[in-house]
């Protein structure tokens, strides 16, 4: 059993999310986890305008995803920084890189599932995971989010990122909050969540 968690992330948000949904999808006996990022678009110039250089060099390490490695998983998390409410360019582009898997049908009946980061409370946490559960279906993928028996998404106590269609942080306008505990508990719960359904489909 095959899970692949694939991300983008500009500042570190995501890529911390993306450490607790593998590590909850790792805690499943007989589940290999793979954590991988998506190609970069953007010209090392820009990434230093934005002030995101610091940032990259702590997730450089992770091998960038192939897109043929979505053949092999059995289920596949994504996560995105949302831009404008929806999922980033760089997202958006290695998906649409899946025209060869589509067309053979390859990624039908496998889990898909998604978690995003975003600056601001309601700038897009569940227009950036609904929009993207839209490709996703149209891969035929099977779409996991991350159920109320997570009850932490309850919380009022707190600002907290986290809904039914999936994890979520919220960054702040100049990314200054990192994922809290809430948060990543979260991500490892839909992890482990989509590693369990996984596990089911495949048996
Ligand atoms: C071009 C652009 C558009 C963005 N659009 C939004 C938005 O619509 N709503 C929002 O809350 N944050 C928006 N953001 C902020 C990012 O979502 C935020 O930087 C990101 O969630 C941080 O995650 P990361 O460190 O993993 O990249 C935008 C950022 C950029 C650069």
């Amino acid at each position: 059993m095959k899970v692949l968690v694939v991300f983008y992330s500009l500042y570190g948000h995501v890529y911390k999310m993306a450490e607790a949904v593998a590590a909850g999808a790792s805690q499943l006996e007989g589940v290999d986890v793979d954590i991988r990022r998506v190609p970069e678009t953007l010209p090392h110039e820009v990434l230093e305008k934005m002030g995101a250089l610091e940032a990259q060099k702590t997730l450089e390490h992770v091998p960038v995803c192939e897109v043929e490695e979505l053949a092999d998983a059995d289920a596949i998390i994504f996560g995105t920084p949302t831009r404008f409410g929806n999922m980033c360019g760089q997202m958006r582009q290695f998906l649409d890189a899946t025209g060869k898997l589509w067309q053979a049908g390859t990624l039908i009946g496998k889990v898909g599932s998604v978690f995003v980061s975003t600056a601001t409370q309601h700038g897009g946490q569940e227009s950036t995971i609904l929009s993207f559960h839209i490709s996703l279906l149209h891969q035929g993928m099977v779409i996991v989010g991350l159920p109320y028996a997570f009850q932490g998404q309850m919380r009022i106590d707190e600002i907290t990122g986290g809904s039914p269609y999936g994890a979520s942080t919220i960054a702040g306008g100049q990314g200054e909050r990192m994922p809290s505990n809430n948060e990543l508990e979260a991500a490892k719960f839909q992890g482990q969540h989509v590693a369990a359904i996984a596990k089911k489909l495949t048996s």
